[in-house]
């Protein structure tokens, strides 16, 4: 079915749900009667019918029978929850035929939605924050009931919000921590602070930090297996670079965002059994 004759169902009307409404509508990838977004706050359902002109229902139940794609966008502490109504409210085997899962929840894994039904196609989606301008990256893994045709589709549907990287579902929870922003933010902000530190004002600090780091990426975008290349050419020995280079190594800085990443997969997997 082309994808402008399906129907989304947004279980969970966040910030996430606002995100994927956002891109989806801006980018016309999908029409405002395309949608039917459940939450239990009614201003929150009235804010999303007032500034997307979205259909909005209170309880879960009808939102899914509604939708084709049935996204869970709750927190991963309430997704149980979810999955426990729907069993119980939504028994019929034959109800979720033609319906396909896309849980957007952190750590929770396709494997908990086959109480739903035994063989539901369940695609695992994790958008990072970056994804409502465009230029996300969003992991995608699919589990063996979804066909090809609906793998095409969803490929689609996230199109706009950035690069997708389709991977096994095992590396999901890696991906969470390496496309958090957080860490990039953390590098900038202490870059801006450290110039600052040495003399410069804020403006004059950011706008360097700024092109030092857009500067950086347009160099290494040019050649992505080049970094170490990269790194001995802008560091002869005895130099300035250098100079920064064995100070980072001297307080671990690759062992602390190893570490970084390594503690974030671990608290995503963490959800799955919390
Ligand atoms: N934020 C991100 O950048 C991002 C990126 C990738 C994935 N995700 C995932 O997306 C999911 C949602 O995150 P979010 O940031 O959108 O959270 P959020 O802003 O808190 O949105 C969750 C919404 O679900 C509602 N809700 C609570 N219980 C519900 C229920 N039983 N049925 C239906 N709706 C219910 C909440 O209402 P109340 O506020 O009244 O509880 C809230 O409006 C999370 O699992 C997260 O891991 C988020």
């Amino acid at each position: 079915m082309p994808l402008h004759e399906r129907t989304l169902a947004l279980v969970g009307g966040g910030y996430i749900s606002e995100v994927i409404l956002t891109v989806l509508l801006n980018t016309r990838t999908m029409a405002p009667d395309q949608f039917v977004v459940s939450d239990p706050r009614l201003e929150r359902l009235r804010y999303l019918s007032d500034n997307f002109r979205v259909h909005t229902v209170p309880d879960n139940v009808s939102a899914v029978t509604r939708g084709d794609f049935v996204f869970i966008n709750v927190l991963p502490h309430v997704v149980e929850e979810v999955i426990s109504e729907l069993a119980s409210e939504l028994p019929d085997a034959d109800m979720w035929a033609d319906r396909l899962i896309v849980t957007v929840a952190a750590g929770i894994t396709m494997r908990q939605y086959s109480r739903l039904s035994p063989e539901l196609p369940v695609v695992r989606a994790l958008p990072n924050p970056q994804s409502q301008t465009g230029s996300g990256v969003i992991a995608l893994a699919f589990n063996s009931y979804v066909s090809r045709a609906q793998k095409e589709e969803i490929l689609a549907l996230f199109a706009p919000m950035g690069e997708r990287v389709e991977m096994e579902e095992q590396n999901v929870d890696v991906m969470t921590a390496l496309s958090t922003p957080v860490n990039v933010y953390l590098f900038i902000q202490s870059m801006i602070d450290a110039g600052i530190l040495a003399g410069l004002d804020r403006p004059t600090s950011t706008r360097i930090v700024l092109h030092t780091i857009a500067g950086s990426l347009e160099v290494w975008k040019r050649n992505m297996d080049g970094l170490d290349g990269l790194i001995d050419h802008a560091a002869p020995a005895g130099g300035v670079s250098e100079a920064c280079l064995s100070t980072l190594a001297s307080f671990q800085f690759s062992q602390a965002v190893s570490e970084a990443i390594r503690r974030g997969t671990e608290r995503s997997a963490s959800f799955a059994s919390s």
